[in-house]
Formats: structure tokens, sequence, C-alpha cells
């Protein structure tokens, strides 16, 4: 795709993600409505904006960016849409970036990372997944190319996630002047299960990074994992050229405090008090429908705790918001089902005329999840393996009384707030349903106290910083 730009337009600060900042959807009347997306990586990412001279780099992931794109002066989204920010658009080929998505980015690496194969019988590295590998080759080099053509002398480019986990080696060969980042939001596998994959993809994924200067990671725990892979793999001398990085993501406690308090959050508390019910707790828990979130295990969790204490019956309700996600992939679609029917099996086996033991929310919607976080007495955030989870830092952010954190030790987030929470093994229910026993009795006092202090730890390292720390650590590589 050739680039409008001029010499003198080219970018100094850079960034590329797969999802970018905002996406399109038709309207009933046909029009094309643009929607900021959500979530912890634009929201960090958005920071971006605070630099003159800088471009996003991003793929188009429906039919309505397809078009917005083709709209668009060479894939340049129009100002309204972004606040402002440029944004570049790829219009890679459907079938191609679904490929590389659907199949290798959210079937094999996202599997890699959190550990979810079930190995007798999976993973299988056959033809088709060469197939796709090389579908995932080019989305890449397709980023590769929009940003070399973007890119001033010397500009700083961020490059983020498994999805892009070969564009720092193609583009540090297009341009070598340029100062390369790769930030994993993901966790990172330990050696032994990295090397599932087959050894040249192995190769190639970490060679990608190291192409970088810098590559970074949310927790030292998956900066460790990487560092391991690499001596694995690569053999010993392989990190030399490349520096390893961390940088917690925190919450953006000004953004949320304030969105939190908006009438139409307010109005979504009336109708949550109601389906709790007078007098009773809430547990919740917001997610994507996601096979790492272990949503099925925490309800598990949650009829256990209903047997084992049975004080507990007609006096909590759980919240689960379980929002679509990735729904292109049978496993997820399965796994949707799943929650559904662990839910409705629940209901119907505790659930009495005036009260209702689990809710379920599948439509996604910010401002109830924020209704949630405020009036939540326990938040279960239970995943079998996360880069972060920013819901277990915004809940003690927003909480109106107090909320106790039942929270996974395999979350990046335990790192900063394991002190405060109530931590679990995520895949024992008897120990999962004893901690939110634990959680559900925790006196007020201090159940307040620890929140204080979960908000604090939580917001210590907010978006803006998170963004502006990872720059000047590549800026100072290049000055020493
Ligand atoms: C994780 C990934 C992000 C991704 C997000 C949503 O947080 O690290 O890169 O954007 O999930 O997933 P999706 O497949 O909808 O982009």
């Amino acid at each position: 795709m050739a680039s409008t730009q001029g010499a003198a337009e080219k970018a100094r600060v850079l960034v590329a993600s797969n999802r970018g900042p905002v996406s399109y959807a038709r309207e009933e009347d046909g029009s094309l409505r643009a929607r900021r997306g959500g979530g912890g990586l634009v929201s960090g990412l958005s920071a971006i904006g605070a630099e003159a001279d800088s471009v996003w780099v991003c793929a188009a992931l429906g039919d309505g960016d397809r078009e917005a794109v083709r709209r668009a002066a060479g894939g340049l989204l129009p100002a309204e849409d972004t606040g402002g920010q440029r944004v570049r658009m790829l219009d890679i080929d459907a079938e191609v970036h679904s490929d590389a998505y659907n199949g290798i980015a959210n079937s094999v690496l996202w599997f890699v990372h959190h550990m979810l194969y079930q190995t007798p019988v999976e993973p299988v590295f056959d033809t088709e997944f060469r197939r796709q590998w090389a579908s995932y080759e080019a989305c890449n080099r397709a980023f590769a190319e929009a940003l070399a053509e973007e890119a001033a002398d010397g500009a700083a480019v961020l490059v983020q996630d498994y999805h892009l986990c070969l564009v720092p080696g193609m583009l540090r060969e297009l341009r070598p002047d340029l100062l390369i980042g790769h930030f994993s939001h993901t966790p990172w596998a330990p050696p032994d299960y990295f090397r599932l994959l087959p050894d040249d993809i192995a190769a190639a994924l970490l060679n990608g990074i190291l192409g970088a200067d810098r590559a970074a990671f949310l927790t030292a725990r998956w900066a460790d994992a990487f560092a391991s892979c690499c001596a694995a793999v690569l053999g010993p001398d392989s990190l030399t050229g490349t520096a390893i990085g961390v940088h917690g993501l925190g919450a953006d406690a000004d953004f949320l405090r304030e969105r939190a308090h908006a009438p139409d959050v307010e109005e979504r508390m009336t109708v949550l008090r109601a389906e709790i019910g007078e007098g009773r707790k809430a547990v919740v828990r917001v997610d994507r429908t996601e096979l790492s979130k272990n949503i099925v295990r925490g309800l598990l969790a949650y009829r256990r705790l209903l047997d084992t204490h049975p004080e507990w019956r007609e006096q909590v309700v759980q919240l689960a918001f379980a929002y679509p996600s990735r729904q292109d992939l049978a496993v997820y679609r399965d796994y949707t089902a799943a929650v559904q029917r662990v839910a409705e099996e629940i209901n119907s086996a505790y659930g009495t005329p005036g009260w209702t033991p689990v809710v379920l929310h599948v439509k996604d919607d910010f401002a109830r999840s924020l209704a949630a976080y405020r009036l939540a007495d326990v938040a279960l955030v239970n995943p079998i393996r996360d880069g972060m989870n920013l819901v277990a830092k915004e809940v003690p952010v927003v909480s109106d009384q107090g909320c106790a954190l039942v929270l996974s030790r395999e979350a990046g987030a335990y790192e900063e707030l394991g002190a405060d929470a109530i931590v679990v093994n995520p895949y024992d229910i008897e120990g999962t349903a004893q901690a939110l026993h634990t959680a559900l009795s925790m006196p007020a006092g201090e159940r307040a106290e620890r929140t204080k202090r979960l908000a604090a730890a939580a917001t210590a390292l907010p978006p803006a910083r998170w963004f502006l720390d990872q720059l000047r650590a590549l800026e100072e590589l290049q000055s020493s």
C-alpha cells in the first residue's frame, strides 16, 4: 500500500498492534460508526496521543474496518474518528489475516503462553499449520513494511504482543536506523512448554522478538521465562543484543473514578441491586469469555460453596459477566456454551422462587461492569494464567464499600496485589470455594483497609507512565 505522507510528515514515535484504538461497525441505516476500543492494551497505548508526530499502525479486523480503510486516503483514518491520533489501518487480505489471527496467534501462540493444550491430542503441527504460518509471516511483513514507510530517521517503534512477534526482526532489516521495542501482554511459556512448537518456528518467534533493541513484559516471571526460552532454543549467548525490561500496567484511576460515577453507571446499579436482592452479598466476575479466565471452575467453586456452606444459600448471588470473544473459533464457542450450561445447572439445582444464585450477562456493557465493580462484596479473578488482569486492579479503585479480592496466583497482578488478596490455585475447586467463604465472611473494616491498599498498588503504574517508561528506556539505550 503506498503511503500518502511526505518526508516531513514521517513519525517519530510509532505503535503497532493487531487491534487498533478504533473499530467500525455498519449501522442499520448503512452508515459506518467508529467506536473507540477499550481494554488494557488500548488504554495503555493511548498515551501515544501526547506525542507529536506519532502514528499507530493496526489491522482492519472486520467488514466495517475494511470499508473504512478503503474510503480513507492511504489507510489513514479520519481524525474525527480517532480523537486526532494518526491511525493507519492495514487492509490485509481477509483470509490471510484470519489464518494468522485465528489460526496462529489465537489457536497456537495464545495456547502455548497460557498452557491451554490438552496435550494427549493437541497440538498437531501439520501442513495446515504450515500454511497458516505462511500467513502469519505475511501479516507481520505487511506491518513491518508499513512501519518502515511511516517512520522518520531514528524513530522509536513500539510493537505489541504475540500477533506481531516477527515484526521487530523484519523491520530491523528494512530500517536498521530505528529504535525498536517489543511488548508482550501475555504470560510467556516456560521452555519445556514453549518447545512444543516445532524447532524452526520456536526459533523464528524468538529471533523475531530479538530483532528489537528491547523486549518487555508485564512481570519479571514472564521476562525470565522468555530469557530461559532463548537460552534453551537459541543458546546462552542469544540475548546479548536485546535488553529485557519489565513494565507492569496499572489501572487508570482518574478515568475510572470519573467514569464510574456517570449517570449510566448509576442507572445500571439500580438494575443490579434488584438482581442481587435486598440484603444479599454479591460475588462479581467480569471477563471476556476466554478459556484462560477459568469461568467454569469459578462457577464450580461457587456451587461447592453452596454445598459446603448452606448458610450462604439465598444470601449471595454470583454476578458473572462473560463477554463474547474470538467467536470464530469453535473452542471458544464451546466454552461459551459450557459457561451457560453450568450457570443454568446451578440455578436449577439451588435456585428458589425468590433467588437466582447465578446471574449471567453476556452482552458487553462497560457501564454495567463498572456498576458491578462498585457494588461487589467479593471479586473473583481466578485465571489459569494471565499476563496481568486489569479487572483485579480496577475493582478496588472504584469499589464503594470495599471489596474482598479472590485472586489466582497465576495472574500477573498477583505480584503486586497478592499481599492483600485471598490467593487461590485456579485448578483447586475446594480451595477456591473456601476462599469465597473467607472473602464473604471478611469483616467490613478489614475489607475496607485491604481495598485501600489494593487500590494504591493497582494504580502505582498508570497507563500513561507504562507507555512513557518504555519509550524513555528505548531512547536511553540509544544514548548509552
Ligand atoms: C489480550 C491480548 C490483546 C488482545 C485482547 C483482546 O489482552 O493481549 O492483544 O487485543 O486480549 O483479544 P482480541 O483477540 O479480541 O483482540
